[in-house]
């Protein structure tokens, strides 16, 4: 267990990528390792709606959906302590990746196509990938997104890692992270 996260102030742990690169499984691994509560934006999202992200995406669209994400990142995350899985597009639009960083430490998951292609096979909760061809919707996806994951946060790629391997590989990057940032802070704080 990482001693800075063990603190009550210690920022966010925030998990970006592309769907089906891990995010939410690695997230609550880490969650129950430190002993720390789990927070899923496609859940708040859910919540906030009242519907499910197949209905919002079907009755709104997009663009009603991206808000939605924006709204749960700008008020309904805790300030401290949380690990946090976003959802796949969430740091795509412009200003979110700025948002996102001002919650917390962010690390960004990355996979292979393969993987994701298998990982999110047949999912209601990704309409995006909806279609004949989803291996081509991921291709193009990425493509148009890659440049705003890589900005968004510190990339760790997972392909070929276990579960076990990568909770200490994003621990090792959360607390050198943190170190940094309690550092960089005021003493006053
Ligand atoms: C999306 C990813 C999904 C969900 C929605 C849109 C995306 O989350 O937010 O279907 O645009 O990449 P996961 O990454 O948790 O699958």
């Amino acid at each position: 267990m990482p001693p800075v996260a063990n603190k009550d102030n210690s920022p966010n742990l925030i998990l970006a990528g592309f769907m089906g690169t891990g995010k939410s499984a690695l997230g609550r691994q880490l969650a129950k390792r430190w002993r720390r509560r789990f927070y899923d934006t496609d859940e708040l999202v859910e919540k906030l709606a009242g519907a499910s992200i197949a209905d919002i995406f079907a009755e709104h669209g997009e663009e009603h959906f991206r808000a939605l994400e924006r709204q749960v990142v700008a008020g309904l995350l805790p300030e401290y302590g949380g690990v946090i899985a976003c959802g796949g597009g969430l740091v795509v639009p412009a200003g979110m990746g700025e948002l996102v960083r001002s919650k917390g430490i962010v690390v960004t998951l990355f996979a292979s196509v393969d993987t994701i292609l298998r990982r999110t096979a047949g999912n209601s909760r990704r309409p995006l990938l909806k279609g004949d061809d989803p291996e081509a919707k991921i291709r193009e996806l990425m493509k148009k997104r890659e440049q705003a994951y890589m900005k968004a946060g510190i990339a760790v790629y997972t392909d070929g890692r276990s579960l076990q391997q990568l909770c200490v590989i994003v621990e090792r990057v959360y607390e050198r992270e943190a170190r940094a940032l309690l550092k960089s802070r005021p003493k006053s704080e």
